[in-house]
């Protein structure tokens, strides 16, 4: 059975996953940015065809690792006129969910398996005026999501072990996009060693949205982001 978000309403504001229609798009993951820079650096990835951008939140409980939180958020998404996706990689997300959405991000997503009560964090998101998602780590079955599915606008699916910029793909990630694609129509991103050698391998399965950290800002921002965005679409 597949399931759908729930239909636009009229009235409702204009939303980033809910209009992607079957385009494949690239965002820059500001892991691998210069933290120093960070505006600056979206507008370098924006110029190589970006249209999110993906901020990691990290909290050095669920993951090994500790990034920003709603104050750079919010300085951010002032700062560049694309829309921000955070990606909540902690413990009790709902504790820190309406300080992202205070902090004027576009779309949020949890990690299921920490989330107490996903139906509750979904809505949470939801009623701020963003986006919902899911981020899948990478053995964390899509079945895990069926019953919240209505509440989901996209879902991520992890090609790394939450915590790290620069690990190496994770090639059974493929086959697990075309399991997500097979139970609902809303977009799946991809998150983590996306190249412009795996990019097509993943939009080819049915991925929309490549996510990609250390393969933009290792090199020219603009131009690496526009060849893993072209390598995409050649597939899609
Ligand atoms: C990992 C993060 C990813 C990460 C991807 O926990 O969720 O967004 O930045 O980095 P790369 O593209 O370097 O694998
Ligand atoms: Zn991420």
């Amino acid at each position: 059975m597949r399931f759908s978000a729930a239909l636009p309403q009229e009235g409702d504001p204009l939303t980033y996953f809910g209009q992607l229609g079957d385009r494949v798009v690239g965002a820059p993951s500001i892991l691998a940015a210069d933290f120093a820079n960070l505006a600056e650096e979206v507008r370098r990835a924006q110029r190589g065809g970006a249209s999110l951008v993906h901020f990691d939140v990290m909290d050095n409980h669920f993951v090994p690792n500790l990034t920003v939180g709603p104050a750079v958020a919010a300085s951010l998404a002032a700062a560049v006129d694309l829309p921000v996706d955070a990606h909540l990689q902690m413990t009790d997300p709902d504790s820190l969910i309406p300080a992202f959405i205070q902090a004027g991000v576009a779309s949020i997503c949890v990690q299921p398996e920490i989330a107490t009560h996903l139906h509750r964090s979904l809505d949470l998101i939801r009623s701020g005026g963003c986006e919902a998602g899911v981020a899948l780590s990478p053995t964390t079955p899509p079945e895990l999501i069926e019953w919240a599915l209505p509440y989901i606008d996209y879902v991520n699916v992890m090609s790394v072990n939450p915590g790290f910029g620069g690990q190496d793909f994770i090639p059974e990630m493929v086959s697990k996009v075309r399991r997500v694609k097979h139970i609902t129509d809303v977009p799946i991103a991809v998150d983590g060693g996306i190249t412009a050698e795996t990019a097509p391998l993943m939009a080819e399965a049915g991925a929309q949205i490549l996510i990609a950290g250390s393969a933009v800002f290792n090199g020219d921002p603009a131009t690496e982001m526009r060849k893993i965005i072209e390598a995409g679409q050649h597939f899609s």
